[in-house]
């Protein structure tokens, strides 16, 4: 890579980082957005990794594992913590093949009820979430604690540290409920389930890197829980939602341009955009909920 063009561009992205606390790259495949921090020296706490799932929405791919397996590979040096979204029976296709120094740490299931069921069979009520993690990866199970639970730790009475159920349940959003958090994305994930997952991994302050991003959820939670991202999708339309939700720009940047011409943009659904931005009231009382 052109060395003068990898120092703008660092220059530029470290310090909107500073400025912003969230970057959101122009469109481009995930591994051009991971080769980008690679070569700017950029390591993340976490990487969120929610890919199409290889069934409805977003098609089907023969070399779907492959497909994964090396995007695994490419960031694997670059995080401590990664999210791999899925349905269960694919995402278990996984288990046996993370690439050190990533190994496997929880299976998460996001359970929603409120799915109806749209097949003549088993109901899908649940998304499954890797959680892998290299040994250095710290867990906070404290930030969940009551305030009983948070005297008792602070007065060191605590026999074990509980932390938050593996068994995530929140309502699925797109097209059944939620529509004050719904933007235009066929599969936006609900803010409450990456905030329960990206506040167990990482401090305030603290670098989330997702390189999929759709809608920007990972974005906008990072922005109320104090932590920064870098946000990228290969779709202009979905990065164009995600500007407009997270109230900011693209990082304009001339080097970039120059080093990852802009991926080509796919088609996509189109919906009407609703109300993208996250009711403030609703982020404070999700806050002290949690
Ligand atoms: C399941 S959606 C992510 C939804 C997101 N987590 C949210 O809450 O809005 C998957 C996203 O991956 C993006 N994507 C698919 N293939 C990609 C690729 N090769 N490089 C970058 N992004 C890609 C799609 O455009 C889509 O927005």
């Amino acid at each position: 890579m052109n060395e003068v063009l990898i120092l703008e561009i660092k220059a530029q992205l470290y310090d909107n980082l500073e400025k912003n606390g969230i970057v959101i790259l122009p469109p481009m495949d995930v591994n051009d957005s991971i080769n980008l921090l690679k070569s700017t020296g950029l390591a993340a706490t976490v990487t969120m990794l929610d890919p199409w799932y290889n069934r409805g929405t977003g098609g089907v791919r023969d070399d779907y594992i492959d497909f994964i397996l090396n995007i695994l590979n490419n960031v694997k040096d670059i995080t401590t913590h990664l999210y791999l979204w899925g349905f269960p029976e694919i995402v278990a296709q996984f288990v046996d093949k993370i690439p050190a120094p990533l190994a496997f740490s929880t299976w998460l299931t996001w359970y929603y009820k409120n799915n109806p069921s749209v097949i003549r069979g088993w109901r899908s009520s649940q998304q499954t979430c890797l959680h892998l993690s290299t040994p250095s990866g710290k867990l906070y199970p404290e930030k969940f604690f009551n305030d009983t639970q948070r005297e008792r730790y602070q007065d060191k009475k605590m026999r074990f540290i509980p932390g938050p159920p593996s068994v995530i349940e929140e309502s699925l959003l797109v097209g059944f409920i939620g529509k004050k958090e719904q933007t235009a994305h066929p599969a936006q994930k609900h803010f409450k389930v990456y905030g329960k997952i990206l506040k167990m991994t990482t401090k305030r302050g603290e670098l989330t890197f997702d390189p999929m991003c759709g809608s920007g959820t990972t974005g906008e939670v990072c922005q109320a829980l104090g932590m920064k991202a870098i946000l990228s999708d290969m779709s202009e339309e979905y990065t164009q939602i995600c500007e407009k939700r997270l109230g900011l720009k693209r990082l304009d940047c001339p080097a970039l341009r120059q080093l990852i011409p802009t991926s080509p943009i796919t088609p996509l659904p189109t919906v009407q955009i609703v109300i993208p931005k996250q009711n403030a009231d609703d982020v404070i009382q999700m806050q002290l909920n949690w």
